[in-house]
């Protein structure tokens, strides 16, 4: 198993669910940058479970034990050690998963692949609380960009058939960046948030759970980074994003819709404003060729249901090699997509900062 990704700041994530903790190990962070510690534990909070009641009530304060790297709240350009403790176990929920694999989740791949010896218990190193530790690598690098002028958001774009408004793909607003990156249900248009959290509510008393889409945005990304073929800023943001558990696609700009459209009508025409190529849409979701082109880089990420139901489903008991059901205990997200949207936009910040 290796959780390593980037090539000029790497990440090492490591850790499972039920042990004794979790990380991240940041290397080639830039020296001498002071860390906003209350943004970071903010972005910490925001993926945290238990704090919001669309999401799972396993509580875990999530607090992130910075071993290397930092002195006296200054990066010093050697690597981050993150170390999160689990504080909130109950493996014998997931007693009977050793044998019956959960439907839609990794329990089934994850024993054919490592031959059984994988640690089980909460999803081990599957689980989606290793997005802990990306948040908090995702947030070093978050603060790094922002002194380049960048800046990231996202929003619950659809859950079910509830959707919000969509950014508009030409100028992020800047308050608005401020407000979403505060909130753990971020929305553009807040007047549709009951409408989805009774949705997942509806989802939850059924013993189910439903699925989303996030989009996300960096705003001030200068033109001129990237390059063509696999090492181009869809090919880096994508493989990030599909390191992030339950996602299950991506979508750059007008995305699959752009299929629909004739040439005349994608093409994102060129512009000067103040002096600066501008396009007068964004089609192309700011990137071209794999190079940025200076507009919002913006994306959509499909997320999911959460796979653990309590509901009865259909499996089969590796060790009696027969057909059986299995209602799943334990403490899970009826839906995920709230607090996967920190996480979107901090595997992006991992991804802009190796650009
Ligand atoms: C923030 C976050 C929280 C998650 N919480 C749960 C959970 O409570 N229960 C669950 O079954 N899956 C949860 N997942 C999803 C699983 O980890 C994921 O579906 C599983 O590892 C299989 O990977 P795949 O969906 O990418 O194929 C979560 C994912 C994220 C991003």
């Amino acid at each position: 198993m290796s959780s390593v990704w980037g090539n000029k700041v790497k990440i090492s994530i490591f850790g499972e669910s039920h042990g004794e903790g979790i990380g991240v190990v940041l290397d080639g962070a830039p020296a001498g940058l002071r860390l906003d510690m209350d943004e970071l534990l903010l972005n910490m909070g925001r993926r945290a479970p238990g704090k919001d009641k669309a999401a799972t009530p396993r509580k875990e304060a999530d607090v992130p034990n910075i071993v290397s790297g930092v002195l006296n709240g200054v990066t010093t350009g050697a690597p981050i050690c993150c170390f999160i403790e689990n504080t909130n176990t109950r493996s014998k929920d997931y007693g009977n998963l050793l044998s019956k694999p959960r439907p839609g989740h990794a329990d089934y791949t994850g024993y054919v692949r490592y031959r059984g010896f994988n640690d089980i218990r909460g999803g081990g190193h599957f689980s989606g609380r290793l997005t802990a530790p990306l948040v908090f690598a995702g947030s070093v690098c978050r603060q790094a960009l922002r002194k380049r002028g960048v800046e990231i958001a996202s929003h619950i774009y659809s859950v079910g058939d509830i959707k919000d408004e969509p950014f508009n793909p030409v100028s992020i607003d800047g308050e608005l960046i401020k407000r979403l990156n505060k909130r753990s249900f971020p929305l553009i248009n807040e007047d549709i948030e009951d409408d989805m959290r009774s949705h997942i509510e509806r989802a939850r008393l059924d013993r189910d759970s439903v699925g989303g889409i996030i989009e996300c945005c960096a705003a001030g990304i200068e033109p001129g980074l990237g390059g063509p073929m696999f090492s181009g800023a869809e090919s880096l943001i994508s493989s990030v994003m599909f390191g992030v558990p339950a996602v299950k696609g991506i979508e750059f700009g007008a995305g699959f819709d752009i299929t629909r459209m004739y040439g005349s009508q994608s093409n994102d025409p060129f512009e000067y404003i103040d002096g600066r190529v501008m396009t007068s849409s964004n089609n192309n979701g700011g990137i071209l060729g794999g190079i940025t082109s200076g507009m919002p880089i913006l994306f959509r990420v499909a997320i999911k249901p959460t796979p653990s139901i309590s509901k009865e489903q259909n499996t089969v008991d590796l060790q009696s090699g027969e057909n059986t059901t299995l209602e799943i205990q334990g403490r899970h997200d009826p839906c995920i997509v709230a607090r996967a949207a920190v996480v979107i936009e901090s595997a992006l910040a991992i991804a802009l900062i190796n650009l």
